[in-house]
């Protein structure tokens, strides 16, 4: 398909995770039921760096799982293919890392940074940040089990008192990790109150491997910010591309795309999300994301609604033909 950007691609590259050197510095953050394999696609057409699959537990008894088979889906055309796996147990982050390199995975990305109950309490994620030795330990076992990069991601630490971060980062950096990117919030805060990313700025200065900020970046003005803040080496997106995927090209200096390009952007995704899961779960999976490009376009509520509860895809994707049309836009896109 065409390219949705007037200019693309044009940005000089000044990130490299390992042998990757990465088109951008923007990165789409992995988030679990939202950045699957269809999202990760529309972020990648619209200029993200990187991409990561959503976190696709250690566990071998769930190698097999639908929602493991689902996450681990490489796209193609899509450079390098970076798989995030979660655990506690480093001989099983261990294989789990060899059985997604056998697959095609070209990065492994460690997550020490969820603060989600399902995944603490079985010591996983950000609740790993409180035994540093561990991290250390699985780290070094998945970069001693696979020949690609292995990137870890982190919050600051378990509470917003104990910002372990700078001392991790170091020994994550010892252990052979490729790149950090820290979340600018401790476990504790879940997703409560702003980032501060001070914290990663600290981290930058201590450690030679790239570091990546996230937390609340949604503008370009804001990343400008965390950049200067931080020197960080890049930025990782989160919320911020959902519903505005094309928020992450103008981050790495596309220009901003105009409103019959959005809708083009919105058709293009719901047609990928149809493709991957069928008309059936399709229109249900693509409800999430159309409440937020609608909402994001300023259509109220009762509009939306009519859209999104749409019973099949056909139905959904006409509805949101018609919406584009009524807007006053050329019927081009569709
Ligand atoms: C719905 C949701 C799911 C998430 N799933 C993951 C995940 O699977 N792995 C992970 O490392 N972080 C996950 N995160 C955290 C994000 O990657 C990111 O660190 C966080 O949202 C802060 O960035 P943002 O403010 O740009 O969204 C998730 C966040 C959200 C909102």
């Amino acid at each position: 398909m065409d390219p949705f950007f007037s200019t693309s691609d044009s940005v000089p590259t000044t990130l490299s995770i390992g042998p990757y050197e990465l088109r951008s510095r923007i990165l789409l953050a992995p988030m679990a039921g939202l950045t699957d394999a269809p999202f990760r696609q529309i972020a990648w057409e619209c200029g993200a760096g990187y991409v990561v699959s959503e976190m696709v537990s250690a566990k071998p008894q769930l190698w097999n799982s639908a929602k493991s088979r689902s996450r681990r889906v490489v796209v193609e055309g899509i450079d390098p293919v970076a798989v995030q796996i979660a655990g506690s147990d480093p001989v099983q982050m261990a294989q789990a890392a060899q059985r997604h390199v056998a697959d095609g995975a070209q990065i492994i990305d460690i997550n020490f940074g969820c603060p989600a109950k399902k995944v603490c309490r079985k010591l996983a994620g950000s609740a790993l940040l409180s035994d540093p030795g561990l991290v250390e330990d699985i780290v070094s076992a998945v970069v001693a089990s696979v020949p690609v990069p292995v990137t870890v991601k982190m919050r600051t630490g378990p509470d917003r008192i104990n910002s372990v971060a700078p001392h991790i980062a170091r020994r994550i950096e010892a252990a052979g990790a490729a790149s950090i990117v820290i979340h600018g919030r401790s476990r504790a805060c879940r997703f409560n109150g702003s980032a501060d990313h001070r914290c990663t700025a600290q981290v930058r200065q201590l450690v030679n491997i790239p570091v990546i900020a996230n937390g609340d970046i949604v503008s370009v003005a804001d990343a400008e910010q965390v950049l200067r803040e931080t020197d960080a080496s890049g930025l990782m997106i989160g919320r911020g591309a959902i519903g505005a995927p094309w928020m992450l090209g103008e981050m790495a200096g596309r220009l901003a795309p105009g409103r019959d390009v959005r809708w083009r952007i919105v058709l293009r995704h719901l047609d990928l999300i149809y493709a991957f899961y069928g008309s059936e779960q399709g229109v249900r999976i693509s409800r999430k994301h159309l409440l937020a490009y609608l909402t994001g376009f300023g259509f109220d509520r009762a509009v939306i609604r009519h859209v999104i509860t749409a019973v099949s895809a056909e139905q959904q994707r006409d509805a949101v033909v018609r919406l584009r049309n009524q807007t006053g836009v050329a019927a081009q896109a569709a």
